[in-house]
């Protein structure tokens, strides 16, 4: 399967609009590793994913991260998040990457592919020798696509934010 990870540039603008429309238009549409797309304008937004990436003017708690765009030959299948550390909420309960497929997309290995190419990220680019990922304890889809680039389970807490998640770790 041939996917790729692209940081956003003004050229993907279209694309990143038309995707962000048809999940608000989801009911179980949920948001994850968009660093927050959905409620900006999209020059706002390409200016908080390059500030996040070169860690400048980062507001209080946040860490540096990459936040990128999955395509699959021409088309736009999803976001990857991957913090470049961790803060203690992070830790606790929202690791080190966020993901989403788009819904029309889904079940088609994408995660997985996207996932593993994130993994090499942080290992290569950022030196990590393990990563910690999290989701909401009813999340069949998130939990099955963890462990198959070999999450191992930690544990399950209840985060006052989140709420129940489950904590897996992926050595690298
Ligand atoms: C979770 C999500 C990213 C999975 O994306 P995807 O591209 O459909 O996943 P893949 O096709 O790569 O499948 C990965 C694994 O999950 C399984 N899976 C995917 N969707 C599933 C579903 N709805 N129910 C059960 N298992 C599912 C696949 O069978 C596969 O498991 P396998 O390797 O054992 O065969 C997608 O459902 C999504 O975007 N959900 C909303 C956002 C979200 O929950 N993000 C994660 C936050 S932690």
């Amino acid at each position: 399967m041939k996917i790729q990870l692209v940081l956003p540039l003004k050229k993907h603008q279209k694309d990143v609009e038309a995707f962000l429309k048809v999940c608000k238009q989801t009911p179980s549409g949920e948001m994850a590793g968009t660093s927050g797309a959905e409620n900006l304008s999209y020059d706002d937004w390409l200016h908080k994913v390059y500030d996040c990436f070169f860690a400048r003017n980062l507001p209080e708690n946040y860490v540096p991260a990459a936040t990128f765009l999955i395509y699959a030959n021409e088309t736009l299948v999803g976001f990857m998040n991957v913090r470049h550390t961790l803060n203690t909420f992070l830790e606790e309960a929202g690791g080190h990457i966020g993901y989403m497929i788009h819904p029309h997309h889904r079940r088609k290995g994408y995660a997985k592919a996207a996932l593993k190419d994130a993994l090499s990220y942080a290992k290569d680019g950022l030196k990590l020798s393990r990563v910690l990922i999290t989701c909401s304890v009813d999340n069949e889809a998130s939990k099955k696509t963890i462990k198959s680039v070999g999450g191992i389970y930690q544990n399950t807490v209840d985060n006052a934010q989140l709420g129940t998640v489950h904590r897996y770790w992926i050595k690298l």
